[in-house]
């Protein structure tokens, strides 16, 4: 999985720029100057296909564009190895490190030791929460999870549903945004519980994200409510698609509506399909940008301003906070025209019919 250092002619360094100084820029730039040398870790490959799928590509698209070397890897989900990788990547010399954390203990061990070492840090997609992180760079989190609680009541008033049974797939328990995406659906479904207008169901934290384990919990969730649930809030694509598998066996998919987040392909067909009622498109290109724009700069010396902070314990953390969209059958097109999947990679075999339905040319 190692990906070397890439390797670029200091000459390019200076001309393939990019990166304008920002009003605020108030770093002394003379004497913390180094040529920008970037580490990436990434969390896994299971949890969501985004981290292999549009975070690596984006992010190398961003760095080969700004002319900086760059390290992505990948930790596996394995939080000794993300200790080891970011190690090497101190001592192999980079000026900064962009982390997305297992957890916030480990992540802050991480954050701390590059501190300690000079190297700038941002918090890339989740917040270590106690960490030192300089930037975070994300969504708004708290956004993605309105959406969701929003589309699950859209998809229910079109199903004609009365006191729907909703339960919840939640996102690992150890994962920040995970809080923040219940806290956004929770402030849309919360009300109508409270009303009886809807019916809360099971509820269950998926650790880790595991998709695997997901659809096990899923299962006991079902059989506990016996069979009685009409709808899922499952917080990310993965999640909706181990829910999907096991209506599936119960032939319930496409009563049910289920959420999801990341527009993966898989959620895209399951959308196309009818299976699921939506998904969140988070625009990671310019998440990447985002984050390595200011890992440049850093590196640099010098420092830009984000215009907006996240609040850490007391800490105010300068973030980027980017806007995520809700997709529905009619927009997935959306998604492919913002070359953020392609309509081969969706519309195979058995989705050519609903790709053609849904306007996708
Ligand atoms: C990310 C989601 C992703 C999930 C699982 C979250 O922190 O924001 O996009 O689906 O982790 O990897």
């Amino acid at each position: 999985m190692r990906k070397g250092i890439l390797t670029i002619a200091a000459v390019g360094l200076l001309t393939t720029g990019g990166l304008t100084a920002c009003g605020d820029d108030s770093g002394d730039k003379a004497a913390s100057a180094k040529t920008p040398k970037i580490g990436v870790i990434l969390p896994d490959s299971k949890s969501s296909a985004r981290w292999e799928t549009a975070d690596r590509r984006f992010l190398e698209e961003a760095f080969k564009a700004a002319g900086v070397q760059y390290d992505i890897q990948n930790a596996q989900n394995d939080k000794t190895a993300f200790q080891t990788i970011a190690d090497q990547m101190i001592t192999g010399g980079v000026t900064a490190l962009m982390i997305v954390n297992l957890d916030s203990g480990t992540g802050k061990a991480v954050l701390d030791k590059a501190k300690s070492q000079g190297v700038a840090t941002i918090d890339y997609d989740r917040l270590t929460l106690g960490g030192s992180a300089q930037y975070y760079v994300s969504f708004d989190n708290e956004t993605v999870g309105k959406l969701q609680g929003e589309g699950l009541t859209k998809c229910l008033t079109e199903k004609g549903a009365k006191n729907p049974v909703v339960a919840y797939l939640n996102g690992s328990p150890t994962d920040n945004n995970a809080t923040l995406f219940k806290a956004g659906y929770d402030s849309v479904l919360k009300p109508k519980f409270d009303a009886k207008e809807y019916v809360k169901g099971p509820e269950d934290a998926v650790p880790a994200w595991d998709n695997a384990q997901a659809a096990t919990i899923f299962e006991q969730q079902l059989t506990k409510a016996n069979g009685k649930i009409d709808g899922v809030l499952a917080a990310n694509d993965g999640l909706g698609n181990a829910a999907i598998s096991i209506l599936k066996k119960n032939k319930l998919n496409g009563k049910v509506p289920v959420t999801g987040q990341d527009a993966s392909t898989e959620g895209l067909q399951n959308i196309l399909a009818g299976d699921q009622c939506m998904t969140v498109y988070k625009a990671v290109r310019e998440e990447a940008k985002a984050a390595s724009d200011l890992a440049i700069a850093l590196a640099k010396g010098e420092k830009k301003g984000t215009g907006q902070t996240v609040k850490d314990g007391d800490r105010d953390v300068p973030s980027v906070l980017l806007t995520p969209k809700a997709i529905y059958k009619d927009s997935v097109k959306d998604v492919i025209a913002d070359g953020y999947v392609t309509k081969e990679e969706v519309c195979t075999a058995a989705y050519t019919k609903f790709c053609a339905e849904a306007g996708i040319s």
